[in-house]
């Protein structure tokens, strides 16, 4: 618990983690699988929420596979995405205020789900479920954002899976940083573009994106520029990601359990008893920094955060949604 209050309220620094933690990013770091460019990217602590804001609205926007570009354009995907973008349009609706429920642990005994089905929209990630949780986390789901994995292992049910109907799909798979898009789609990290055709032919009203690599690896790009360490050289999480995403989809956006609140714990997610702090902190993941960026630009309060665990952003240029 001293550890983590420390990562809270302090700087953004691996040195508060584990020595197992520092390990793995330093592994991670020099296997650089991605090929990230490494040099010179690095910045400092120093702008403030609003400054992180707008630099998040202007560098990394979203965007989704339209099949405008090889090799999606030869296999005729622009026909086969989504005709409409990605926007609360295509969800009937406009998103005035957003939930985004992470999966961790300490959600539990939150007593937060009444709170956040009163969101106009909620995001949930991969496999999270609401039955039997709805107390601590609701009902109500309107964007799924699953990872490749989700996609590709059988284990997942991905196919046959309730988890996966009746909501707006978003999915991705980090392509390499170079944005080599034949190179990703001969060679993604886990084949969801095999999935994806076929979810598609079988349900073309479902609405369903895959990010484009561009979006996951400008995000990257803003947190190491805000970050005085070398980050990992890893997509952000999913809890990123997701958080942003909704940025640029609604007016107001309340996190829970990003940043940890007075629950903290290490059980892993709140739906299955995995016991392991680099769910909270990171391993694979740059957490421990895309963490610190998001509180540096909640607009809620203290109390809010530890009691609720919930951070409170203004979306992207809410005037024209
Ligand atoms: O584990 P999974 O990726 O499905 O969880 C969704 C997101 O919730 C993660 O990407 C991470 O950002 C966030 N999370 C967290 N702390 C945990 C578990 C998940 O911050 N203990």
């Amino acid at each position: 618990r001293g550890l983590v209050q420390r990562q809270w309220h302090g700087s953004a620094s691996y040195s508060i983690l584990s020595p197992s933690l520092q390990l793995e990013r330093k592994n991670y770091l020099s296997a650089n699988k991605h090929r990230v460019a490494l040099q010179a990217r690095r910045g400092g602590g120093s702008k403030s929420g609003p400054e992180l804001h707008c630099q998040l609205q202007s560098e990394a926007r979203l965007g989704t596979l339209d099949g405008s570009q090889q090799p999606f354009a030869g296999l005729g995907w622009s026909h086969f995405v989504p005709r409409r973008p990605l926007a609360p349009a295509a969800m009937g609706s406009d998103f005035k205020t957003c939930a985004v429920v992470m999966s961790a642990g300490a959600i539990l005994n939150s007593s937060l789900g009444e709170e956040i089905d009163s969101h106009d929209a909620v995001l949930r990630f991969n496999a999270a479920p609401t039955k039997g949780y709805e107390r601590d986390v609701g009902n109500k789901t309107t964007i799924r954002l699953i990872n490749s994995q989700i996609m590709a292992l059988r284990k997942h049910h991905f196919n046959s899976s309730y988890l996966y109907r009746n909501v707006t799909l978003v999915a991705w798979d980090p392509a390499p940083y170079s944005l080599n898009l034949s190179e990703w789609y001969e060679n993604p990290d886990f084949d969801l573009f095999t999935s994806y055709v076929r979810w598609r032919q079988d349900r073309p009203d479902q609405p369903f994106y895959i990010l484009h690599p561009a979006y996951l690896w400008r995000l990257w790009d803003v947190i190491q520029s805000n970050t005085q360490e070398n980050i990992q050289p890893n997509p952000p999480s999913s809890g990123f990601i997701g958080t942003v995403l909704m940025m640029a989809l609604c007016r107001q956006v309340h996190v829970y359990e990003y940043v940890p609140s007075a629950r903290q714990t290490d059980l892993c997610h709140y739906y299955e008893e995995i016991h392991d702090e680099a769910c909270t902190l990171g391993a694979y993941h740059p957490l421990l920094y895309e963490k610190q960026l998001v509180q540096r630009m909640n607009a809620g309060t203290c109390d809010d955060l530890r009691v609720k665990g919930r951070v409170t952003l203004q979306g992207f240029g809410s005037d024209d949604l």
